[in-house]
């Protein structure tokens, strides 16, 4: 297949949550989108809603980012496209006692995060590199910043996120191509992560964004060519507390903040 003159900004994950507010403003200024999502999840009619909305081409692609086979089907199908800007949106998390968490849980969170993100930038640098300038933005999470009790997989793959991506940045260097990382803080997004925000309480409450401005910051501050964003000023200072607080005082309060939580959805199912 011949490959199209109009570039194309991916996005994972994008049928809800964060990456359906990047695919909103990246429509909203004219970007043509190729909307990754699983199955089943109407990602074809937010597609074709922007196109008709904002008349540009919305092409939406269906796969389960923690299956190789999937993983192997999009890269075959998004390299007939030219491709500008790459948002590695998806990904899973949530609280639960590592023990009682399943290894498939454990290892989704793993193929998802991490290795999908991974793949998807190695695969797709032979692509971006054709363009003039072209962007990869990662998306990491404030969790980064701290080993979590009751997470500990998903911090650790954010953690992974990070490092990576200021890695790939440097090496990247003096290329076309401009790399960021991503570290939100609490958003509603999914109903269980919009429950723990609504419960949040003291400080920390403060630091909720919405998706919507979430995705605004980090958009304007990726094609600023900054390398690491932290959304909202107190996303900014707390990202500071868990980088500086010695690390067994912040496991003592994230614990007594954690267990409740890890509880109460391991009592949930
Ligand atoms: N919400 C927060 O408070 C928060 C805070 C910090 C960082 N983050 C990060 O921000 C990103 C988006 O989070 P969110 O809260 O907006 O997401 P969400 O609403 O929980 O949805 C998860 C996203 O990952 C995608 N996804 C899940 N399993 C997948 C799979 N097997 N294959 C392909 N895609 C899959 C979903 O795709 P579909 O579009 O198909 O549903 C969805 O877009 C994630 O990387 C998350 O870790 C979120």
């Amino acid at each position: 297949m011949k490959k199209t003159n109009q570039k194309y900004t991916l996005i994972t994950g994008s049928s809800q949550g964060l990456g359906k507010a990047f695919a909103e403003i990246c429509a909203k200024k004219m970007q043509n989108l190729i909307l990754i999502s699983l199955p089943n999840e109407n990602n074809g009619k937010l597609a074709k809603e922007l196109e008709e909305k904002y008349g540009i081409k919305a092409i939406q692609y269906e796969a389960d980012l923690t299956k190789k086979e999937d993983l192997y089907k999009v890269i075959a199908f998004v390299k007939n496209y030219r491709i500008n800007m790459l948002i590695n949106n998806a990904g899973i998390g949530g609280a639960k006692r590592f023990e009682d968490a399943t290894l498939t849980y454990l290892s989704d969170m793993v193929l998802l995060n991490i290795l999908s993100l991974v793949t998807l930038t190695h695969q797709l640098l032979p692509v971006l590199k054709q363009e003039e300038e072209a962007y990869i933005l990662n998306i990491s999470s404030v969790a980064a910043f701290a080993p979590m009790p009751f997470k500990t997989v998903y911090p650790a793959s954010k953690a992974f996120v990070y490092s990576f991506s200021r890695g790939l940045k440097s090496e990247l260097e003096y290329s076309n191509i401009h790399v960021a990382v991503a570290h939100p803080g609490p958003m509603p997004t999914n109903e269980n992560v919009t429950k723990r925000v609504k419960a949040l309480t003291g400080m920390v409450k403060y630091s909720v964004l919405t998706p919507k401005e979430t995705a605004e910051i980090c958009l304007e501050k990726l094609l600023q060519k900054k390398t690491v964003i932290i959304p909202g000023k107190f996303n900014w200072f707390n990202s500071l507390l868990l980088r500086f607080l010695p690390i067994p005082l912040q496991l003592k309060i994230l614990n007594g903040k954690l267990k409740p939580e890890a509880s109460e959805i391991q009592s949930n199912g």
